[in-house]
């Protein structure tokens, strides 16, 4: 008798809990569907979560990072340095504002900006930093600050990963500039689209407000100015609904998946047949576990592997599959092969193993079984 077949595991999946769904129904019969209480709702609760930090809802984390790059006062001729290895995202929203992207190598293992290469891209037109707490490991958050404080630059944290991490036990978002969250549907918390910029003064969430909807500011109950010509990202009461129950459950999903990254160490501690992610600790999200594969030791490529963990019922995600400044529109910038060679060994030889709350610990013995399994067979 052959065994029956495991259903199919994905390398990540949202969980949407009952009283979510019926939330949601109840936001689709109320006739309000937009932006309205709902999004009230989850500001105020992302502040509660933040410290009381002022938070401002984006259509998706991509409008809430070009939007804290605009109200920060960041230009054309500005210099922002930012990690070579993260989403695209990162880098295009500098360049959308009309600045530059100026790229520094990340670790191998944390993923994260190393700081000796930030120091030394500094010239008199930087402006920004803008690091990235990947697979929400969060970076040394003493240093870049002493960082920034000492050349009086600007900060707009990429935490796109990084909901509830937390830097020597305080959450990022709760403390430092401007911080940008987001809620797409691989994420830790999910709205399905979604994102947030947390802090800013007074003046500059106002600006958060102009920016997310047409530049229109109410001047009497039956009056509205347009300020300067923008666009629109305000998020839906649909969506906010979702978050607004997601929101509930984030400590206990985090916690979860620190258990199922737990389990991958612990059987992987010795002999691991793959490169491990820097570990961090209880501050760590645990937002993806990604390690690199030893494809120089190996007879099969990445796609190959990622195949047959597919045959066996095991989904494989890649982040990300380029460092930035190796696409097209970043050589077009003057980048070339080879300048951060951590980033572009990272994507070759990352893989994204199942993560997400859902899991059975039994999910990732079965990973690791098989992961193991396909690359000792597929040793040189
Ligand atoms: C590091 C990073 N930055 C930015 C983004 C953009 O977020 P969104 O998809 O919400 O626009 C993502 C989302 O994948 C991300 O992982």
């Amino acid at each position: 008798m052959t065994e029956p077949r495991k259903p199919y595991l994905p390398f990540t999946r949202p969980t949407i809990d009952e009283e979510t769904i019926q939330g949601v129904a109840e936001v689709l019969r109320s006739g309000w569907i937009t932006s309205g209480p709902n999004v009230r709702k989850l500001e105020a609760a992302l502040s509660e979560y933040f410290g009381g930090r002022p938070v401002r809802t984006q259509m998706h984390a991509t409008a809430s990072l070009e939007h804290a790059l605009l109200v920060a006062g960041i230009r054309a001729g500005d210099e922002v340095i930012t990690p070579a290895m993260s989403f695209v995202a990162t880098a295009n929203v500098i360049v959308r504002v009309g600045a530059r992207p100026v790229f520094v190598d990340v670790g191998l293992d944390t993923r994260n900006m190393d700081f000796d290469q930030v120091e030394a891209a500094i010239t008199p037109r930087t402006r920004a930093l803008m690091p990235v707490h990947f697979a929400g490991l969060p970076v040394d958050m003493d240093r870049l600050y002493a960082i920034a404080r000492r050349h009086r630059l600007r900060v707009i944290e990429d935490a796109a990963q990084a909901i509830g991490s937390a830097w020597r036990g305080r959450r990022i978002g709760s403390f430092g500039d401007l911080a940008c969250f987001s809620f797409h549907p691989n994420k830790n918390l999910t709205t399905i689209e979604g994102g947030c910029v947390v802090g800013g003064s007074p003046e500059e969430v106002s600006r958060l407000e102009l920016h997310r909807f047409h530049g229109q500011a109410k001047t009497a109950a039956d009056q509205v100015d347009t300020l300067f010509a923008a666009g629109k990202a305000n998020l839906s009461d649909v969506a906010a609904r979702v978050g607004l129950g997601q929101l509930a459950a984030l400590e206990q999903f985090n916690a979860r998946r620190r258990e199922l990254a737990a389990r991958y160490y612990s059987l992987w501690a010795h002999d691991a047949p793959v490169r491990l992610p820097a570990r961090g600790d209880e501050g760590h999200n645990c937002h993806m576990f990604a390690p690199l594969l030893p494809l120089e030791r190996l007879s099969i490529s990445r796609l190959q592997f990622i195949q047959q963990m597919e045959e066996r019922g095991i989904g494989v995600g890649v982040h990300y599959a380029s460092a930035i400044h190796l696409f097209t529109a970043y050589r077009a910038l003057g980048y070339r092969d080879g300048q951060f060679p951590n980033a572009e060994r990272i994507g070759r030889e990352t893989v994204t193993l199942p993560l997400f709350p859902a899991m059975e610990l039994s999910d990732v013995d079965r990973v690791v079984e098989a992961t193991t399994d396909i690359l000792r067979s597929a040793a040189k």
